[in-house]
This record gives structure tokens, sequence and C-alpha cells, in this order.
């Protein structure tokens, strides 16, 4: 919990927005990266899909350099998801809770109904299906991607191994531009979500609304990740 705001023998004025700590600067920074190189990736790998995307080269200045210049974004975008991952695996491991959350989805969808929901904690059952399958895209995303990284590795796959891997490829990228826009979307829709991205920081109220476990896990000591 942010000390300045709520130490015990803290001056807290009546009124004031209890604020509670959800994300380090280091934390931030690595999912800023990723998110930004996610979607430099996306319109890369469109303006390469179509030619009636071809357009978007020009936003990498040309055809040559976006062919050039995309498997490189999707090397940052591994390590990125690679540091995520590891900061963040244990948090996202699946509890029996979670099979209760989703099976009152009808609740989590109607906000009226939060109150018939297991108490959550600092990820639901809907952020860990995000994590998880993200997480394994991008595994799926960076093979298939080295197997038609012909620059490089060109001399080491056939033919026919380069035309599946361009066809997974492909596939993997549209399911994982999707599932973005789910996180997105979820982010947005839950309001005062976005601050714990930009300011590592959420209101006391969002964290007893929609993490109560993990708001009182952290009363009771637990830092931030
Ligand atoms: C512009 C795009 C994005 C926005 C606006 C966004 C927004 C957010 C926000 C607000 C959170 C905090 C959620 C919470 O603490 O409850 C979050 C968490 C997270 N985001 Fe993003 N995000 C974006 C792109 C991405 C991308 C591209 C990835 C990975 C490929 C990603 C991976 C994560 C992860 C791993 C977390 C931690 C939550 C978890 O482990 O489930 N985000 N994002």
């Amino acid at each position: 919990m942010s000390s300045r705001d709520v130490a015990p023998g803290d001056d807290v004025h009546p009124g004031d927005p209890v604020v509670v700590d959800r994300y380090t600067t280091a934390a931030r920074i690595n999912h800023w990266i990723t998110a930004a190189s996610l979607v430099l990736l996306a319109l890369s790998g469109l303006a390469l899909f179509h030619p009636s995307l071809f357009w978007l080269t020009g936003l990498f200045g040309g055809g040559a350099n976006t062919r050039m210049i995309h498997p490189w974004i999707g090397v940052v975008l591994f390590f990125g998801c690679c540091g995520l991952f590891l900061r963040f695996w244990r948090l996202n491991l699946w509890e029996h809770t979670d099979n209760v959350w989703l099976a009152k989805i009808r609740d989590v969808l109607s906000p009226s109904h939060e109150e018939n929901l297991p108490e959550v904690g600092k990820y639901n059952a809907g952020q860990k299906l995000v994590f998880w399958s993200m997480s394994a895209l991008i595994i799926v995303l960076i093979t298939s991607g080295i197997v038609i990284w012909d620059q490089y590795f060109g001399p080491y796959f056939s033919i026919e191994q380069r035309r599946i891997a361009v066809l997974v490829h492909a596939g993997a990228a549209v399911i994982a531009i999707c599932v973005w826009i789910t996180h997105v979307y979820a982010a947005i829709w839950v309001r005062g979500t976005i601050s714990a991205m930009t300011r590592g920081k959420v209101t006391g109220g969002w964290a007893w609304r929609h993490h109560r476990r993990w708001l009182k896990e952290l009363v009771g000591g637990k830092p931030a990740r």
C-alpha cells in the first residue's frame, strides 16, 4: 500500500482518496516496451500480410525496410514478454476460485452483481487466460518467425517447412491481435485500471471492488511487483 497515503501515523485527511501501489516503475517500463512493440509488429506485419495493406509500409520507410525491421521488433516483443512472464507467472497460476469466477461470468459482466463473486487475488481468471494465451502465442510467433526469417535462417529450413511456418505465423498473429484487443478493452472497461499501468497506482476502492484478496494481502505487508 502506498505509505505516503495510508501508513499509520500519516497525515491523512478525511476525503483524501486511498491510493494503492500496483506496479513498480521497472514493471511498467517493461510493460510499455512490450505494448509498443506489439503495436508496431501488428502494423508492420499487416503491411506485409496483404497487398491492400501495403500502404502501411510507408510508416516504416518502404517495403524493404518494413521487411527488415519487422522481425527485429519481434525480438524486442519476445524479450519484453519474457520479462513480463518472469515477473508475473506466479501471480497468474490457476486456482480453484478462478473456476468459480468463470462459472459466474454473468455476474462479472453485470456490475451490480459483484458481491456474488469470490474474492480475487492480484489477477482474475480473465486476466490469467489472457496472460497464458499471450505467452503461448508469443512462443509460436517467435518460433515460426525464425523459420521464415530468410535473411539469417533461410538455409536451415526447407521450402515445405517455411510454407507451414508462414501459415502458423499468420494464424497466431491474428489470434494474438484478438487477445490483445480483449486485454485493452478490459483495461478500459474496468474503470480505474489504466492508472495501474500509467502511474503504478490504483484507488483503494478499485482494489476492494475488483481484487479484494490482493488488497487484504497487501495490507498484510506484501510488496507491489
Ligand atoms: C496499448 C496496449 C496495452 C494497454 C493499454 C495495456 C494496459 C494494461 C493495464 C491497464 C494493465 C494493468 C491491469 C491490472 O493491473 O489489473 C496491464 C497489465 C498487463 N499487461 Fe497490458 N496493456 C497493453 C498491451 C499489452 C501487451 C502487448 C502485452 C503482452 C504481450 C501486455 C501484457 C500485460 C501483462 C502480462 C500484464 C500484467 C497482468 C497479468 O499478468 O495478467 N499488455 N496492461
